[in-house]
């Protein structure tokens, strides 16, 4: 027969906080006696839980229904279980049957130590915890009743509780003395039903390590150069810190740096070469130090190292110094020479080649590329040039383009030979004057000309062509007078002058020459005494014949044209005369037995002069005048005497001559003169029949060469010449008289020159 559940279905009621034991118990009985092959089981539990244990059987039928240990039944969740169980009995069909379990809701504090701090795991916190900090809530698995309280069984902890279950860390913090302690607090929370649970909380504080290690610089650059070698001290770190500091680099991870662990002194392994390995022109080292006790206590900085290429030698240039002589008409672009340079540490690099802003003069040189050139015409003709002694001076730079960059410097020094470049040239003048009465060695001009080459104006003059009549100073250029100039025969001078540089080349034989064509002009000067022709005029007149009519006209002439004035100087008695230009005129004579009666023959002094400014010549024509009285017949001797009257040469005077009075003697002299030149009249026949003319002696005496030139009297030894009047000048010239034996005419003679004047 089928089992049968004795007291199910039922209800049970539990109270949540039952955590183990019985639940309920129940029994099922079999119709057989025999019930050992019941068979129980709880085949659902709703809602699905693990907290009921399957039915434990007791005998006789009973079982018991258990919770598992650690079934936390909360009311508030789950207020009812329904077990199914399912009953069997041998051989029979099973049997189904439910219990519900009531959970009932209990009010209970319990405190909840699920994850309590024990001491063997204590709450770990630093010794630098902030101020404030929540360490720890209590937690309470039931809450039980009332308001709950907290508090602290053991109150000599650093740490407070609040009322609301929290541990805090106090505001003032923790002190350096509680760090390495362990508290332990035992925290007691009671409700208002007298109920109480207690927490037992470790706390561990764990001291705090303060960092000491820092680097006295926040970073560092260095820069060195390529090529030093391997191991040398780039630069150091040093770091402050307690204890002792070692020294590490982080990154990067070459091999070509190296620092030293305790100081801090950073090298290169290998020699850096930039050309092998160019990436090492920049690394940033990031380097540690560390307290070797604490190495958590530790700082970094970064090291930046620049590696420079390095070039210490310039170019190596051939010749290494230009000097030079050449000559001065050198074309621009002349090329002097060729400079061939080699550079060791900046191989296969374009070397710059370039004057220096220095010349001396400027602008004299360029380089064309690696080729000295001429920049300008060289010039040696300037007073600059020759104070530099006619040298050029300048520096080439050659420069490499390494780093730093370096630069050669060749000086250059060129010394300019003189070239013969420029003719003299003339003077601008060339046209002259001198007075025709310049002496020797009178100054004339300066005909001095130019010559660009230096030394300047270096000339030397000299007049070409045969001529006697200048001389010229080899170096002044002044022409001087040498030879007598008289207007009147020769009125200009066409010269070539010839002017030869001096000294103005190299080769001193190499000299240019120009001739220069010049010309001087004589300036006339009055210099010669008017000329009458005749010197002597006789006229015989009536008394009574008209004064307005002319007695006679003075045939007078001056080589240089000027104007004459005529002045009756002397034997106008009774001034019964009077000159009108060259005309002479009578006035009314006096012919009174009983008053004035005049001379019947007058002889007239009239001085022609030519200026009447200075120097001013005058000569002196006679005129003889015979009057006769309206009573008087007309005379005859007259015109005989006319005819023996001859030219004679003028006298030069520079003063007025004395008064010449006709003495009574005159009269019979000039009788006796008559007689005298009927005989000569046929002496003279004979003379130019019969007898050849002795030459003349007539030439102008140069007392002195360059002194001025004095002119003495013209003296005649010619008989029948020049004879007649005798000046009282004259006079003075002659110490004695005498007669001609032979023909019986008489002379004046100087004894000491022997010179003679036939009256
Ligand atoms: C390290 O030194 C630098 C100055 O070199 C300073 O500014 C910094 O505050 C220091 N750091 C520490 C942790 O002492
Ligand atoms: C390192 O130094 C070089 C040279 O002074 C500079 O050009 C470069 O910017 C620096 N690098 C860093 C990261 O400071
Ligand atoms: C060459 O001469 C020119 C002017 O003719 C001038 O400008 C230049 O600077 C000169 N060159 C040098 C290197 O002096
Ligand atoms: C040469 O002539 C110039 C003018 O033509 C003048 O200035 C200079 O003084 C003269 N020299 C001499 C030595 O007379």
């Amino acid at each position: 027969s089928a089992a049968e559940f004795d007291d199910l279905p039922r209800t049970v009621e539990v109270d949540e906080n039952i955590t183990s034991g019985v639940v309920a118990s129940f029994t099922v009985n079999c119709t057989t006696p025999s019930s050992s092959g019941l068979n129980v089981t709880l085949v659902n539990i709703s809602p699905t839980t693990t907290f009921f244990n399957s039915p434990n059987a007791l005998g006789n039928g009973t079982f018991q229904v258990t919770l598992r240990p650690g079934t936390d039944l909360n009311a508030r969740e789950v207020n009812q279980y329904i077990l199914t169980f399912t009953a069997q009995c041998p051989e029979e069909v099973p049997v189904t049957s439910q219990l519900y379990i009531q959970v009932k809701k209990v009010d209970r504090l319990e405190c909840d130590n699920t994850f309590l701090n024990t001491a063997a795991s204590p709450l770990l916190i630093p010794e630098n915890v902030a101020p404030g900090t929540v360490i720890y809530t209590v937690t309470l698995k039931r809450k039980g009743r009332g308001n709950l309280m907290f508090s602290l069984e053991n109150g000599s902890v650093p740490f407070i509780l609040n009322g609301i279950g929290e541990v805090l860390v106090p505001a003032t913090g923790l002190t350096h003395t509680q760090a390495g302690k362990l508290f332990q607090m035992n925290i007691v929370v009671n409700d208002g039903d007298g109920r109480s649970c207690h927490s037992l909380l470790m706390v561990q504080v764990q001291p705090v390590y303060h960092n000491t290690v820092n680097f006295t610089e926040s970073s560092k650059a260095v820069s060195v150069f390529e090529n030093i070698g391997p191991l040398q001290t780039i630069t150091y770190v040093h770091a402050h810190g307690e204890g002792r500091v070692i020294y590490e680099i982080i990154s990067p991870s070459t091999v070509f740096f190296t620092i030293n662990s305790v100081t801090g002194d950073i090298k290169n392994t290998y020699n850096i070469d930039l050309d092998r390995n160019p990436e090492l022109a920049q690394t940033l080292l990031l380097v540690r130090a560390y307290n070797m006790l604490h190495p958590t206590d530790s700082a970094t900085i970064t090291v930046n190292i620049t590696v420079q290429h390095q070039n210490l030698q310039g170019p190596m240039c051939s010749p290494a110094i230009y000097v030079a002589e050449i000559p001065e008409d050198s074309p621009t672009g002349m090329s002097l020479t060729t400079l061939s340079c080699v550079d060791k540490d900046s191989n296969n690099r374009t070397l710059q080649y370039q004057m220096e802003n220095s010349q001396i003069p400027p602008n004299s040189f360029r380089m064309e590329f690696n080729m000295l050139q001429v920049n300008t015409t060289l010039d040696c003709d300037s007073a600059v040039m020759a104070s530099l002694g006619f040298q050029y001076r300048a520096i080439i730079l050659v420069t490499d383009s390494g780093s730093p960059q370096q630069t050669t410097r060749i000086p250059v020094i060129v010394t300019v030979s003189r070239v013969n470049e420029y003719k003299p040239e003339c003077s601008r003048q060339f046209s002259f004057s001198v007075p025709e009465n310049a002496a020797f060695g009178d100054f004339v001009a300066n005909v001095n000309g130019t010559d660009r080459d230096y030394p300047f104006n270096n000339i030397e003059y000299s007049i070409l062509g045969a001529q006697n009549i200048f001389y010229i100073g080899r170096h002044s250029g002044n022409l001087y007078v040498l030879g007598p100039l008289d207007y009147e025969k020769r009125k200009s001078y066409p010269l070539t002058i010839s002017l030869k540089d001096l000294d103005n080349d190299v080769n001193s034989q190499f000299q240019r020459e120009k001739s220069c064509n010049i010309t001087i002009n004589v300036q006339n000067v009055n210099d010669k005494a008017p000329v009458c022709k005749p010197e002597i005029e006789t006229r015989t007149i009536y008394s009574t014949s008209a004064s307005d009519t002319s007695i006679v006209m003075l045939q007078c002439s001056d080589e240089e044209g000027s104007q004459l004035t005529y002045t009756i100087v002397g034997g106008n008695i009774n001034g019964r005369f009077r000159m009108q230009g060259s005309q002479l005129f009578h006035n009314t004579f006096s012919y009174n037995r009983d008053g004035i009666f005049d001379p019947l023959n007058y002889e007239l002094l009239v001085e022609v002069t030519d200026s009447l400014s200075t120097p001013s010549f005058s000569t002196t024509a006679i005129i003889i005048v015979h009057v006769i009285p309206w009573t008087t017949t007309v005379p005859t001797i007259a015109t005989v005497i006319t005819t023996t009257m001859v030219s004679k040469k003028p006298n030069i005077l520079h003063r007025t001559e004395e008064y010449w009075a006709p003495d009574p003697w005159f009269v019979v002299v000039l009788t006796f003169t008559g007689i005298l030149l009927l005989s000569a009249l046929g002496l003279l026949f004979w003379h130019f029949c019969c007898r050849k003319t002795p030459t003349e002696i007539s030439q102008p005496l140069l007392k002195n060469r360059g002194e001025r030139m004095e002119r003495n009297y013209i003296v005649t030894e010619e008989p029948n010449k020049d004879k007649g009047k005798v000046s009282a000048e004259e006079h003075h010239h002659f110490d004695g008289s005498a007669q001609d034996p032979v023909t019986g005419q008489y002379y004046l003679y100087d004894s000491s020159s022997g010179a003679r004047r036939w009256i």
